[in-house]
């Protein structure tokens, strides 16, 4: 039987907050296949999630189909819009949800992950942060233009600089990227599209430059439209899950297992020849040139 086994790999999931969204979904499939997780949650919801974790509020979530409970090896603060303690702007520092949290920038997180666990096999980037997501492209300021970019598209080149190094030969890493880079969707505003732009390219150039660098693959898939949290706060997922389900060529929205299932295939060697793609998992959405249920075709 062909399996899909990461049994002795160890993977690195940056923006994991709570039971609902993709990099749950993928901390689970590549838990289920054998890995070691190791997760990066945003610096403000650490205590929340960390909280409720403990508490035993995700235990039915947890649950893998051998009925054991997923684990976390450990779970790292993390602030992907900083690399360094410098960059931090003195406001950040000084909020009460970072004030007692250390090393969240991504070179100290990186810095913590080699000091206690040496090497990395597997990066899922599964974060994303457009402060203005709700404003037109042409309403959008340069700081929240900037900052959409920084969260979601650099933090990715700067996690795959710093984890490179501790990667082993042969690992993977991977993002998620939405449709509206490369087609127009109204509402997905505020620079977030150019920012999905940004890291379909930059996965391009890194699967060359960390290939001959670190000896790794770099991916992107791009999911259909799901009501995970950050979904939700952009205020018009429920009608792009239906206009999927109306107008895909397989009829029906994307569940988070599908996503995670198409990160644990490309984090394992099964893919080993896969590398600067960007992999659809929208039930077909991409390949339509028309909407069905326009009412030109009754
Ligand atoms: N949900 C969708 O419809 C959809 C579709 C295509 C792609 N995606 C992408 O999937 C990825 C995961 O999103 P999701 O929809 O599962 O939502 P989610 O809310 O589960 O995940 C987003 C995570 O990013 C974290 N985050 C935000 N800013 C951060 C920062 N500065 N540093 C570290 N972490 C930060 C949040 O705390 C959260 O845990 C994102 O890249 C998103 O753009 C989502």
């Amino acid at each position: 039987m062909l399996a899909i086994d990461l049994r002795g790999k160890r993977a690195f999931i940056a923006g994991v907050g709570d039971d609902k969204g993709f990099g749950w979904a993928i901390a689970k499939a590549l838990r289920e296949a054998g890995a070691e997780i190791i997760v990066g949650c945003w610096t403000p919801m650490l205590k929340i999630f960390t909280g409720a974790l403990a508490a035993g509020k995700f235990d039915e979530s947890r649950k893998l189909k051998d009925g054991t409970l997923l684990e976390f090896a450990k779970v790292y603060p993390l602030d992907a819009s900083f690399d360094t303690p410098q960059d931090v702007p003195e406001e950040i520092r000084e909020n009460k949800r970072y004030k007692d949290v250390g090393g969240y920038t991504i070179s100290e997180v990186c810095q913590s992950i080699k000091q206690d666990f040496g090497t990395v096999d597997i990066f899922i980037h599964s974060l994303a942060n457009g402060p203005e997501v709700q404003k037109p492209l042409l309403e959008t300021s340069r700081s929240g233009y900037l900052q959409a970019i920084s969260s979601s598209a650099y933090s990715y080149v700067s996690l795959v600089q710093h984890l490179g190094p501790i990667m082993n030969q042969g690992g993977a890493a991977l993002s998620l990227t939405y449709i509206a880079s490369e087609c127009v969707i109204p509402g997905y505003g505020g620079g977030m599209s150019s920012a999905k732009a940004a890291l379909e390219s930059d996965t391009r150039v890194l699967a060359f430059e960390a290939a001959k660098r670190f000896g790794i693959r770099c991916n992107v898939i791009s999911a259909g439209p799901f009501g995970s949290r950050a979904a939700k706060a952009i205020g018009f997922i429920d009608k792009m899950i239906e206009y999927t389900a109306r107008n895909s060529p397989l009829g029906r929205q994307i569940e988070a297992e599908e996503v995670a299932n198409a990160a644990a295939f490309l984090s394992s060697s099964l893919a080993s020849a896969i590398t600067g793609t960007v992999l659809y998992v929208d039930s077909g959405m991409h390949a339509m040139g028309v909407s069905l249920d326009s009412p030109a075709f009754t």
